[in-house]
């Protein structure tokens, strides 16, 4: 496996490739991260992962300068799993002047739920990503569900800049008790990880009722009640939950009668945000 801190690298080496299937990371890999390249790996010629901090997506108060930078672990579990490239610039390589061209999601996607606590993150996120799939020359990319948002910003923009590129989605992988993998697992303390499992539960709580027909007093898709049932169970074990709530699958949106949903949630349990969703 080659690991490569430069653009000139990178672009000679890929010359030698058509369909470059990409994996765009923060590094601090776990066994979701490895999975997301073991799907990559038949959707293309070359396998590419990208290993890069970017600054651009943390908001003041986050974690961007503790962000575990873990580059020996991540590229033997990268070449454990075959990948065939790392791609781990530097800021000054990725970013040599002042970012001015800003990639700005619609604020119907990026200002709701994960957006509205945390302002600028997906322009951040579509920035970066715009970048790394055009460095990289993707012509598919692999990303993961749990960060559902996410990916669908990034669907949205590949499609609406006409990007010939696959956005892929992977399911999350979880722990044997159901946490979501999440490198931001690693900040919790022995009793945490404990009850670190509630976040899934009560998704799973919330997924079901909706699907055996419980709703709010308003008809079948206003879920409110439950949502707020939802949310008070977890604020009674001692998290703060920031949202719980039942989505429309396609943009996120409040549901309708009918529509395919996904159930989201973003809670803090200590000083560690988790965040995790379920489609129903
Ligand atoms: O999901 C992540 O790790 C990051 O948000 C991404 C997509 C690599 C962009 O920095």
């Amino acid at each position: 496996m080659k690991l490569l801190h430069t653009l000139a690298e990178l672009r000679s080496t890929l010359s030698a490739y058509r369909h470059p299937a990409v994996v765009p990371t923060m590094g601090n890999l776990h066994e979701g991260h490895i999975a997301l390249v073991r799907a990559a790996k038949p959707l293309g010629d070359v396998t590419v992962a990208t290993i890069f901090v970017n600054r651009l997506q943390f908001g003041p108060k986050e974690d961007f300068a503790t962000y575990p930078r873990t580059l020996e672990a991540d590229y033997a579990q990268l070449d454990a799993a075959g990948c065939d490239i790392v791609f781990a610039p530097s800021e000054a390589e990725l970013y040599p002047e002042p970012q001015g061209f800003l990639i700005q999601p619609p604020t119907e996607l990026a200002n709701i739920l994960e957006g509205a606590f945390r302002p600028g993150f997906f322009t951040g996120v579509a920035t970066i990503v715009m970048k790394l799939l055009s460095c990289t020359q993707a012509r598919t990319a692999v990303f993961g569900k749990k960060d559902y948002q996410q990916l669908m910003v990034i669907r949205q923009m590949v499609q609406q800049f006409n990007m010939p590129i696959d956005i892929v989605g992977l399911d999350t992988l979880r722990a044997e008790d159901g946490l979501a993998l999440s490198s931001r697992n690693g900040y919790l303390s022995a009793t945490e990880r404990q009850q670190a499992v509630l976040l899934s539960r009560t998704l799973k709580a919330l997924a079901d009722a909706i699907r055996s027909g419980r709703s709010g007093r308003s008809g079948r898709s206003d879920y409110a009640a439950l949502e707020a049932q939802a949310m008070a169970s977890l604020i009674a074990a001692g998290w703060t939950p920031d949202y719980v709530v039942a989505r429309r699958r396609v943009d996120l949106q409040a549901p309708k009668v009918g529509d395919a949903l996904v159930v989201l949630a973003a809670a803090k349990l200590g000083s560690t945000r988790l965040i995790d969703n379920l489609e129903v």
